[in-house]
């Protein structure tokens, strides 16, 4: 295992500026038509408190350097891992620079992170369960105050493997929105990377009681299953799912009386958690499946989809990982 002192993650800065500054010399030296600038120094200077007054002030002093991706490419024998884009906030938070293990390397997750306020508890949580070989996918909710987004874009501006949702949606508590938020970041991390093994989603609320390799262990002997609980639905849930529900004004308003049609393919629906641990092909399963994509047309009005919605397609056959002999009662 390598350990990083503060000396050696000095010196290795040092290195990448001194690079950084050489490769623009020679960049500068031997111009070539329609190549975009190599070297670009960003600085921007970012004082955030909670709206909530909390005594702490975020302070974010963020200076990139970033290097241009396909010039990088043309660089000979792997140059780039050492000409790694670090930032001052990065550095002044100490977050990981490199994976600790090659068991951790070779084992990288996907993070959904769904928030609303609170950019302290935020930074926190991702410093605490960042790792570079990881990629993270922040939703910020639509309705949020502007300064928490661009608190937040700050703070993820300073990684390249960690990125807002394409698509923000104002979420509604215990609607199909909660749901569309973590769907918005599936889409996006697994198009962003092929490498990730799992998908964790959290919330602004989440902190981790276990290091990252303590976490691909745990996952690593599921051996590809899923983990999340799938169980039957207790007899006074079922109208959730009985009854169209729709948002008036922000909320999800229930007992407008009018029953829903059974589900797609009889899928029986199963009760669960919102918050759940699945592998890659469990997340292309839910972006490409037919069965599931009918699934998600079809819990788009019912009440607390999350609840549900991944509970169900955690036993339909042929979704990996999946676990297909249903509770007992169904
Ligand atoms: C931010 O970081 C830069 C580079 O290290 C430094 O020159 C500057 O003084 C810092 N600004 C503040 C306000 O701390
Ligand atoms: C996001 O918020 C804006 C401004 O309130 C609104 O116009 C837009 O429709 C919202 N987008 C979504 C996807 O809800
Ligand atoms: C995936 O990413 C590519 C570019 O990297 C983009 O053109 C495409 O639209 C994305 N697809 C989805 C489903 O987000």
């Amino acid at each position: 295992m390598r350990i990083l002192t503060r000396g050696s993650l000095q010196r290795l800065l040092k290195l990448t500026v001194v690079l950084g500054s050489l490769w623009m010399v020679l960049r500068l030296g031997f111009p070539e038509k329609g190549w975009a600038p190599t070297y670009i120094l960003r600085y921007s200077w970012l004082e955030y408190t909670d709206a909530d007054g909390s005594p702490e002030k975020i302070r974010l002093n963020v200076t990139h350097w970033t290097f241009n991706r396909h010039l990088l490419g043309r660089i000979p024998f792997g140059v780039d891992s050492i000409l790694f884009i670090y930032s001052q906030f990065k550095l002044s938070r100490k977050y990981l620079p490199f994976p600790l293990s090659k068991e951790e390397e070779d084992f990288p997750l996907a993070y959904s992170m769904v928030v609303h306020n609170k950019v302290q508890n935020f930074e926190r949580l991702l410093r605490a369960i960042y790792a570079p070989q990881n990629i993270y996918c922040v939703h910020v909710d639509n309705k949020s105050e502007a300064s928490v987004f661009f608190a937040i874009q700050a703070i993820t501006s300073c990684f390249e493997n960690v990125f807002m949702v394409s698509q923000a949606v104002n979420v509604v508590y215990a609607a199909w929105p909660r749901v569309q938020a973590d769907l918005n970041c599936m889409a996006d991390l697994y198009n962003a990377s092929t490498k990730w093994k799992y998908f964790i989603n959290l919330c602004g609320q989440d902190f981790p009681l276990k290091t990252n390799l303590e976490i691909v262990r745990k996952l690593r002997s599921l051996k590809g299953a899923n983990s999340l609980e799938s169980e039957t639905m207790a007899g006074e849930k079922k109208w959730r799912v009985s009854n169209v529900h729709q948002i008036v004004d922000g909320e999800i308003k229930v007992g407008i009386g009018k029953a829903k049609e059974p589900p797609p393919f009889n899928l029986p629906i199963l009760s669960g958690n919102a918050y759940i641990v699945v592998n890659r092909g469990y997340i292309r399963s839910v972006l490409e499946d037919n069965r599931v994509l009918a699934l998600i047309e079809w819990a788009k009005d019912t009440y607390s989809p999350d609840e549900f919605l991944w509970a169900t397609i955690q036993r339909i056959p042929g979704v990996p990982g999946s676990s297909t002999i249903l509770p007992s009662g169904e």
